[in-house]
């Protein structure tokens, strides 16, 4: 269906995210300068694309039915699984930016700067198993339970979401970001 086949594509970009926060911090790792600016850019794309733009078709929309129709599984697998998943992946970038923000105050601060590298490789370990699980179970058991008329309407609101974006420029302008941040940290 329609608003999961977005939903997986979004993970598919989210995943190339985490391999490019991966590789920064590995450059870090390595003695390389740490950019404070292509981390923010970072924190951006994870708080604007796979924060606002993806899990909150997520949340209100196959979420909130899977809650609503599929009982305690349903209710279990979004409430004490995924979404406690997606506030961990909001404390990640709380944390990170503060350290970015001591780190640009003062880069011989080495306390910052392994806060900086904890935080966005522990994002990267964290978003790599909730997309999967997503992609793997959470999805397949929404789209194979919910009603026919739920599935019809999480279509048919995705695709007002996605034109939404795409009248703001939310999808372009992360797949830029994306696309740079892959190019440098390859
Ligand atoms: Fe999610
Ligand atoms: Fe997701």
């Amino acid at each position: 269906m329609y608003g999961i086949d977005i939903l997986v594509k979004e993970h598919d970009a989210i995943l190339r995210m985490a391999k490019v926060m991966r590789n920064a911090s590995l450059h870090v790792m390595n003695g390389g300068e740490l950019v404070v600016a292509d981390f923010d850019a970072m924190v951006d794309f994870v708080r604007n694309y796979a924060d606002k733009h993806h899990h909150k078709k997520e949340e209100n929309l196959l979420f909130d039915f899977m809650v609503k129709e599929l009982g305690s599984v349903g209710k279990n697998l979004v409430t004490h699984g995924m979404l406690v998943e997606h506030d961990l992946g909001r404390l990640h970038m709380t944390d990170l930016e503060q350290a970015l923000r001591a780190y640009e105050e003062d880069n011989t601060n080495t306390g910052a700067k392994l806060d900086i590298i904890v935080n966005t490789t522990a994002y990267t370990y964290l978003i790599t198993r909730h997309a999967t699980k997503e992609n793997e179970v959470v999805f397949t058991f929404g789209e194979k339970n919910l009603k026919k008329e739920s599935l019809v309407f999480i279509d048919e609101q995705t695709k007002i979401l996605e034109e939404d974006g795409e009248k703001e420029g939310v999808q372009s302008k992360y797949l830029g970001i994306l696309q740079r941040l892959e190019d440098k940290y390859r």
